[in-house]
Parts: C-alpha cells; structure tokens; sequence
C-alpha cells in the first residue's frame, strides 16, 4: 500500500464525532483508478443512529460514481487494529472482490494486512437474491 492511503485514512480519524464513545474511527479507500475516499465516524445521542467511517468513505465513494474499490485503510487511535465491525464488513464487501485488501492501521502505518475474502467469508452476496 503507498502511504497515502494510511495518511487519508488517519486524517479522516482526525474529524471523527465520537464524543459518546471517544473512540475515534477513520477509513480510506482506493478505487482502480486511483482515486481515493474517507469517512470517519460520526455518533448521535441516540447511539443506535450513529454509524462507522468505513460507511462515512462508502457514502462519499457511491456519490463521487463510485468503481472497483482496489484497497482499504481502516485507523482507530485507541486499538492497535481496528477491525470492520459486521455491519461494515458486508457494506464493503458489496464493492470490492475477495482479494481487495484491507489494511488495520495504528498510529504510526499498517498492522495487519487481510483480504476482504479473509474478513467476511462466505457472506450473503446479491446474487443469492436471484
Ligand atoms: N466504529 C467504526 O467507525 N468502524 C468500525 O468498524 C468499528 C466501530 C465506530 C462506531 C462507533 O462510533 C465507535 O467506533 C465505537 O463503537
């Protein structure tokens, strides 16, 4: 992974809302054409309704037309390796392929490099909806 896309998702953390949780979340994501996207996460004080930054990164990617999503970067500054929760998981697996790569970050690069296969085998997919 270039560095880059560590940095924009480390920048992406830094405008998180977490003031319930004070557990700040950024994500970045690369499309094949290079472009790069970012969430952080954004909390409510009805706490169900707030949502993670990897759905924050989606949402800007689907509006920006979205594409082939090639790698993920995903921060938290209180775990060493912040993994996509379920949720998340499923959300990015819509858009990516098993081999897309997914980068756990702390503070100072990469931790732990997974595929998407990796984090969410055998997953519900769109096509089971045929
Ligand atoms: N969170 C994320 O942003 N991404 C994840 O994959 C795991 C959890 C956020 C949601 C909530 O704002 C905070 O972390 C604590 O759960």
């Amino acid at each position: 992974m270039s560095h880059d896309l560590f940095e924009a998702a480390k920048a992406a953390m830094a405008k998180a809302y977490a003031p319930y949780s004070k557990f700040p979340v950024g994500a970045a994501l690369r499309t094949e054409d290079g472009r790069v996207f970012t969430g952080a996460n954004v909390e409510v004080a009805s706490y169900p309704e707030g949502w993670c930054a990897e759905t924050t990164a989606l949402g800007h990617y689907i509006m920006a037309g979205g594409g082939r999503i090639t790698e993920i970067a995903v921060i938290a500054e209180r775990t060493a390796k912040c993994s996509p929760c379920g949720g998340c998981r499923q959300r990015l697996a819509e858009f990516c392929r098993p081999e897309t790569k997914l980068y756990l970050c702390d503070n100072g690069g990469v931790v732990e490099t997974l595929t998407m296969g990796e984090m969410l085998p055998y997953g519900f997919q769109g096509d089971m909806l045929r």
